[in-house]
């Protein structure tokens, strides 16, 4: 991977082109709906939450984002637009997705290779659970992570786990659908027991629960210097 390739046409334009096919997919849906696959409208991250998330990213001055579930690329554009917008020189973006090509038929990967950022992101096709075992096993270093794939509460606690490692400290790790009770377990523990403290007004104005005003995504700040709490003192956090 080349993380300094450039699509054809001057730099200053390419986050623009970003956000046209950003917009396309926001108003006319993807190309293609592969047979059983999910809904483009129940699966994606709505276009002002992804406004939002691009726009942490930015602030955060990320050049390295871990993603975790592509689908139909709606919430992936959104971080190559912020990786170009940021500033960085070698802007890099790891998307995880097992099954990007069986339900999705590689739309998601289209998509973000249309908007030039094929020389930007590489896409692993396996769990992202053993995938980001071997990535903090090598050391791999990011500034910020994006969470949305298996919601299933032991998978999201794994990725968590490994992006504790993988994610700088004082780096951030977003995480969609919190307000699911699996997603979001998972989620109090890190917030309970090793000190992730949710990032003051990040996300505000994204989407809520009508019903309990919960939000939708949540931003992590990790702690700097990452602790390592004595077991004795572990805190039930559900
Ligand atoms: C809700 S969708 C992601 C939507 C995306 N964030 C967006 O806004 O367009 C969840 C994705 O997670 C993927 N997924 C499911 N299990 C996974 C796993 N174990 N590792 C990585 N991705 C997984 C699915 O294939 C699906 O594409």
């Amino acid at each position: 991977m080349s993380s300094t390739a450039q699509p054809d046409g001057a730099a200053g334009e390419w986050p623009e082109r970003i956000a046209a096919v950003r917009r396309e997919l926001a108003e006319h849906g993807p190309p293609r709906t592969p047979d059983g696959a999910p809904d483009f409208a129940t699966v994606s991250l709505p276009e002002r939450d992804c406004d939002q998330v691009r726009d942490l990213l930015v602030d955060e001055r990320a050049g390295t984002v871990v993603e975790i579930g592509l689908a139909y690329g709606a919430s992936a554009l959104a971080v190559g637009e912020a990786l170009l917008r940021a500033g960085s020189r070698t802007p890099r973006h790891v998307v995880i997705d097992p099954f990007q090509y069986t339900a999705y038929d590689g739309v998601g990967w289209e998509l973000l290779c249309s908007a030039g950022l094929d020389g930007v992101a590489e896409l692993v096709t396996e769990p992202s659970q053993g995938f980001l075992a071997r990535l903090a096993d090598v050391g791999f270093a990011a500034d910020a992570a994006f969470v949305d794939g298996s919601h299933h509460f032991h998978n999201v606690f794994v990725d968590l786990h490994f992006l504790g490692g993988i994610v700088r400290p004082g780096g951030i790790v977003l995480l969609d659908d919190v307000w699911w009770p699996s997603v979001g377990a998972a989620a109090a523990y890190f917030e309970i027991n090793l000190g992730w403290s949710p990032v003051p007004g990040a996300l505000a104005g994204g989407t809520t629960d009508p019903a309990s005003g919960r939000p939708r995504t949540r931003a992590y700040r990790l702690p700097d210097p990452q602790p390592t709490p004595d077991f004795k003192e572990f805190r039930p956090f559900c």
